[in-house]
Formats: C-alpha cells, sequence, structure tokens
C-alpha cells in the first residue's frame, strides 16, 4: 500500500490532472471497503440545505432515513421530486444487472450526488457510503460501484442471559445496517429468560420472563469446593409484541430482516418453569439463575410439548415477515429422554434407533410445521445429528466442521465458527479486560476469516449463504457492554461478508479505522480501543 500511497502523492506534486484516480485511503475510509473506488481530484462542498431526490416509495423511504442522517453531519435536508440545485442526492433505481440485488453506484461531482441501484436496499447502501465519505460538510469527487459478496450478513445478539432496552436495540441495528449488515439474529428464547410475549400462555410472561438472582462471576472457574455465589436480585423482562413489530418495522426500513430464535428442544428451563408438563419429569423447575447447559429440555414424547410450540409460533409468525425462523437445536442433553417413558414410546412408534434420531424427529416436526406456514427453518449444527429436516439451512458454531457436512448434503450453511465469529470472546490478553465467557479472538481473526471452506468444491461452496458475529450476554450486563465487545470486532466481521475476498488486506483496513472509529463516536458507540495501538 505504502508504494501506492507514494505514486498518489506524486501525481499530486505533479499536477496530475486527471479527473479520477485510485482511492486514496487518506480522503476515502469506507467501511466495508468497496468493490471500485476512484477519488476525483476536487471535493463537494455541501451547504444548509440539501435536496433529496426521491420518486417512488422504496426511493422515499430511503430519503427519509438520508435525511435524519443527514443531521448527524450538520446538513437540513428536504425529499423533493425533482431538483435543479447543486446542492442536491438524487436517488435513482436504474436496472443495472451488474449491480445484483444489493449493489450500487455512487458519483459525486460538483453537480452533488447520484446513487443507482436496482433496489431500495442498494440506494440505502449507497447512502450509507456517501454518509461515510463526509469530512466536516465537504465530500470528495468519487465514482464508487459496489455490491456484496454474501447475501447474508448477520449479526446476533442474545437477550435471554441479559435483556436490552427497545432503544438499544434500534441502535445495534442501524449500526449493523451501516455497516451494510443485513440480519438481525435475535436469540429470543434461553433457560435464563423467555423474553417475547405469547399471550395465549401469559405464565411465560409471569415466570419464564424471570429469574429469580443471577450467579456472580464467572459460572465455571470457580476453586473446587467453592460454592457459587448469587447476586439475590430478581431480574428479568420481556419484550412486548408492539414493542417487537415496531422493531422488526425499524429494522425493515433500514433494510434488515429480523430473524427470531425460539430455542427447542434444550435451552428451554425457563419454558418449562413456566409450563412444567412441558418437560419429562414434570418438574418443579425453575428459570436458570446460573449460565451453562441444562438437562432439563422439552420432552419429545408428549403432544402436549408440539402443541404448545406451535402455539408459540402462530404468534411469533405474524411479527416476524422473515422467511427464515431459527429453532435453535443447540446443545440439547439427552439425559431425561432416556429415561422419560413418553420419549420412550415415541422412539418406539417412530422407529428411532436413538436420542439422536428423537431430536430430529423433533426439529423435522417442527420444520414441517414452519414449512407448511411458508417459512425455513435455520438450526445450529447439532441438528446435523441423528439426520438433517429436508429443507433446514445450517449455522454451523461448532468449527467449520458441520458448515462443511451441510453444504456436502446439499443444504444451505451460514458460518459462526467460535474462533472467528464470537463475539463474547476475549479481545486483548491484559488482566483489565471486562469479564468474558472465555477464548480469545482478536479484531484481526475475525478480519481474517474466511467464510468458504477450501474442503468444498464449487458446487458446495455456493450453499455458503455468508456469516455472522454471535452475541452470547452471560458477561454483558449492559448495553456500554456489549457495544465494548462487538465493536470493531462487527465491522471486521462487516467486511469479511461485503468485501471481495482478493481485496481483503488487514493493514489497509487498520488504515480506514483510523477514520472509521470516529464514526463509531458519532453513533456514541464504546467501542474497544485495542485496534488504535495499531494506528
Ligand atoms: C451456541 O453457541 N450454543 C450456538
Ligand atoms: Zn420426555
Amino acid at each position: 500500500m505504502k508504494k501506492v500511497y507514494t505514486i498518489l502523492f506524486l501525481f499530486a506534486l505533479t499536477g496530475f490532472t486527471g479527473r479520477f484516480n485510485q482511492a486514496d485511503p487518506k480522503t476515502v475510509s469506507i467501511v466495508p471497503k468497496p468493490v471500485s473506488v476512484s477519488v476525483g481530484s476536487g471535493s463537494k462542498k455541501w451547504s444548509g440545505n440539501v435536496v433529496v431526490v426521491a420518486r417512488s416509495k422504496d426511493e422515499k423511504q430511503v430519503a427519509t432515513i438520508l435525511q435524519e442522517l443527514l443531521q448527524t453531519k450538520k446538513l437540513k435536508a428536504s425529499v423533493k421530486d425533482k431538483s435543479s440545485d447543486k446542492n442536491k442526492i438524487v436517488l435513482s433505481t436504474v436496472n443495472d444487472p451488474a449491480l445484483g440485488k444489493e449493489g450500487y453506484k455512487l458519483s459525486v461531482n460538483d453537480n452533488g450526488a447520484v446513487i443507482q441501484a436496482n433496489s431500495g436496499a442498494g440506494l440505502f447502501y449507497g447512502t450509507q457510503s456517501l454518509l461515510q465519505l463526509f469530512t466536516g460538510t465537504e465530500t470528495p469527487f468519487v465514482e464508487i460501484t459496489d455490491y456484496p459478496r454474501f447475501a447474508y450478513r448477520g449479526l446476533h445478539l442474545d437477550v435471554g442471559r441479559h435483556m436490552f432496552p427497545p432503544a438499544f436495540i434500534k441502535k445495534y441495528i442501524d449500526l449493523l445496517a451501516h455497516h451494510k449488515m443485513n440480519r438481525f439474529h435475535w436469540h429470543l428464547t434461553e433457560d435464563q429468560g423467555w423474553r417475547i410475549e405469547i399471550k395465549k400462555y401469559p405464565k411465560l410472561q409471569e415466570v419464564a420472563a424471570y429469574r429469580k438472582e443471577t450467579v456472580i462471576g464467572h459460572a465455571a472457574t470457580r476453586t473446587r469446593g467453592e460454592k457459587k455465589q448469587y447476586d439475590g436480585q430478581r431480574y428479568g423482562g420481556y419484550y412486548t409484541q408492539e414493542e417487537v413489530k415496531d422493531i422488526v418495522k425499524y429494522a425493515a426500513d433500514r433494510h434488515v430482516t429480523v430473524i427470531p430464535e425460539i430455542e427447542l428442544p434444550g435451552h428451554a428451563q425457563a419454558a418449562l418453569a413456566a409450563y412444567p408438563n412441558l418437560g419429562c419429569t414434570g418438574g418443579p423447575y425453575e428459570t436458570a439463575t446460573t449460565w451453562g447447559v441444562f438437562n432439563d429440555v422439552f420432552c419429545a414424547g408428549k403432544e402436549e410439548t408440539f402443541t404448545f410450540l406451535q402455539d408459540v409460533f402462530n404468534e411469533v409468525l405474524p411479527l416476524f415477515p422473515s422467511t427464515y425462523i431459527h429453532i435453535g437445536g443447540d446443545e440439547c442433553p439427552k439425559t431425561r429422554w432416556k429415561e422419560c417413558p413418553h420419549c420412550q414410546k415415541r422412539m418406539e412408534t417412530e422407529k428411532l434407533k436413538d436420542t439422536h434420531e428423537l431430536q430430529s424427529y423433533f426439529i423435522q416436526r417442527m420444520e414441517k410445521y414452519l414449512n407448511s406456514k411458508g417459512r425455513q427453518i435455520i438450526g445450529w449444527d447439532e441438528i446435523l445429528e441423528g439426520g438433517l429436516a429436508p429443507n433446514a439451512t445450517v449455522m454451523s458454531w461448532r468449527g467449520e466442521e458441520g458448515g462443511i457436512a451441510a453444504a456436502r448434503q446439499n443444504h444451505d450453511v451460514i458460518m459462526t465458527p467460535g474462533n472467528w465469529c464470537y463475539f463474547d470472546h476475549y479481545q486483548d490478553t491484559t488482566k483489565k479486560e471486562p469479564l468474558a465467557i472465555g477464548g480469545y479472538t482478536t479484531v484481526k481473526e475475525v478480519y481474517g476469516y474466511e467464510p468458504v471452506p477450501p474442503q468444498l468444491n464449487e458446487t458446495e461452496a455456493k450453499h455458503v449463504l455468508g456469516a455472522q458475529g454471535n452475541v452470547w450476554t452471560e458477561y454483558m450486563k449492559t448495553s456500554n457492554y456489549v457495544e465494548y465487545m462487538v465493536y470493531p470486532r462487527a465491522s471486521a466481521m462487516a467486511e469479511v461478508v461485503w468485501s471481495p475476498k482478493e481485496s481483503r488486506n488487514y493493514d489497509d483496513f487498520v488504515q480506514r479505522m483510523k477514520t472509521h472509529v470516529k464514526r463509531l463516536e458519532e453513533w456514541g458507540v464504546n467501542y474497544a480501543k485495542h485496534i488504535e495501538k495499531e494506528f
């Protein structure tokens, strides 16, 4: 890169007057890095009242959000059908196969800015790049052509272990949209709390949404014989259906699809505390107060389990237009099933040879139900055990093996292997780091992740839809804590899933992050500062 800077510098000194040349990271530092950027030799100075030209419904929707965001640049904007003003940003829907579903072209010159795209999503991404061009109220002259490498660009948040206010969920969505990510995986149910209102089952709100207290410190690192300590504070809450609808709409306006996760058959202890008849032993159970994997899971033998889950989905589906619905499937111990007469009977009548096949029966039955409602399931990679449900997409988290196996069985996969994609890991080795679950995943490691495993052939590789950062919140009690763990690792992940593989270069990313961290500051993000040591 140094060589490129030198050449650019020499061109500047020798009076190079070509209108556009290669991107100079000092003036353009867009994250994630666009496919192609040419920088011109001047800049556009924007004044107090910018006109955003938008005609169609989609264009107007993007214009409204741009109008809001321009305020952060101290610019007022009005939305109009047309304008001869030079102080204008034109949003224009075109038909350009080269841009695909989400790509855009952005051109800035003396006459203003023009963003062209085939869809509202492309126009939206063009506006996010434009916003990243601002220094004060100026933007360099540029010609940008850009489109994503992967269709699925995700970020996850566990609100079961700790819960965060709707306003924070919206900020989380703002940030992921600003990074051109397009899927928010909302992990809504856990052993330690059920967080979505289900009207037919009021005890989910009264009982499952609360735990009586929470373990203090790390749940797994006590010295032998030392008893766990608890804080004695009741903790919990849930999102009402009205709040959920509002968040889903907010996300859709920013071209983010919210994928709800309702965990089954495991991670269900809070639901069992509310409705103990759904467990193998009948309870009593309590909403979990410490972290880990628990033996009490939904009984796979009782019909009432399936009635309950179908009823839950009957209320969940109308809230989430997403085709994908995540059904969990991870970390389900089979201890209870092995001793439960209902589960044993189910295995006999369904001719299932072991409890892995019983889990597969469970998942396939839920898949059938959700497919009948026009939805597709995603499950964690354990759903491979005992046989994959016919149409399931697999989220590979215990390494890449699950993703590889699923792609070889012609199933779509989303890569989230822990070593690169878990933002609940430590990001530095100093003792000053706030408590984390374990692991060690630096921003550089996230940046270096390659979602398509080399073991896959070309046909199999097409099943890799993308990747996702996962954020489990056992040790993240506050919104600020979440932001510290997520950024800038999510900025690195955004580039992994958006930018061309051959353009990825960590040193270049670090250079652009010098500017990008100022944007994170503008958004009020409590990002981790480790990367600044590399500036
Ligand atoms: C997981 O991290 N248990 C999917
Ligand atoms: Zn059972």
